[in-house]
């Protein structure tokens, strides 16, 4: 199943765990996301021509409607969109298209902010549209982020903080702020844990290979009362250069 497929069937999934668990998530979300939010707010406010990259069910979106600028928000998947679309349907601000991160249908230098929470990158591209001496904004998972679980499969850690400003260096960045901070995550039986990885893209497999990773989890839970995991994520505000 290529990628694309791998969001459109999980699609309802997703929005039936942000349903039923919503009011739990906005808690914890509110406390790890401040940063992002109060940023995104910030420069909303003084800018005119906004697009938001790879915007998955609705919370980008519905989190900040309330400035209620005009906003372009984007993702590949229709069927993320259409229960984006759905969920957002009041807010005539913002308008949802499919595209996808290779080849962002728009002009150069078009755009006063980009805004991409935890969502695959094309630096390239997002420069590309961005007008000289304006902003993008990036909040993502980071090098240690579920380290834990990428031990136990032998999975590769994402691409380390280093690695990444090189590459929003020669994508014709200057980074003028950037964050990075970790936490714990308490998971105290399987169930919640498994939830969370049918929707989370943490291993990619595990929609495919569930029940193989099931047996493992389970000695884990069998062995141990409760699973910390740790959540390594990192905020960057980037300028696009002149030249
Ligand atoms: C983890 S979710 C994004 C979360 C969302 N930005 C938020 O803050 O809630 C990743 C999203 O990227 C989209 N995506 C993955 N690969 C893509 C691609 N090549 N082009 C466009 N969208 C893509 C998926 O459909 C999915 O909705």
């Amino acid at each position: 199943m290529q990628e694309h497929d791998f969001y459109n069937t999980s699609a309802k999934k997703r929005k039936k765990f942000y349903d039923d668990n919503w009011h739990k998530i906005i808690i914890h979300w509110v406390k790890w996301n401040q940063s992002f939010y109060k940023m995104v707010d910030l420069f909303i406010r003084i800018s005119d021509s906004i697009i938001e990259l790879w915007t998955w069910l609705w919370i980008v979106p519905k989190t900040i409607w309330y400035i209620w600028k005009d906003m372009i928000s984007m993702d590949f998947s229709e069927e993320m969109l259409n229960i984006a679309k759905e969920n957002c349907k009041e807010y005539k601000n913002i308008t949802f298209k499919k595209w996808n991160i290779n080849n962002i249908p728009y002009g150069d230098n078009l755009f006063d902010l980009v805004i991409k929470r935890l969502a695959p990158d094309n630096l390239k591209e997002i420069s590309r549209i961005l007008i000289p001496n304006w902003i993008f904004i990036n909040f993502t998972n980071w090098e240690y982020d579920a380290i834990e679980l990428k031990k136990l499969f032998n999975l590769p850690p994402h691409e380390s903080i280093n690695e990444f400003r090189t590459k929003l260096i020669d994508s014709n960045f200057d980074i003028l702020y950037e964050w990075e901070f970790t936490f714990l995550e308490e998971y105290k039986d399987i169930d919640t844990l498994v939830k969370m990885l049918e929707i989370a893209p943490i291993i990619e497999d595990f929609y495919l290979n569930k029940e193989k990773y099931i047996l493992v989890l389970e000695k884990l839970f069998k062995d141990n009362k409760s699973f910390f995991l740790t959540r390594h994520k990192y905020l960057t505000n980037a300028r696009k250069k002149t030249i």
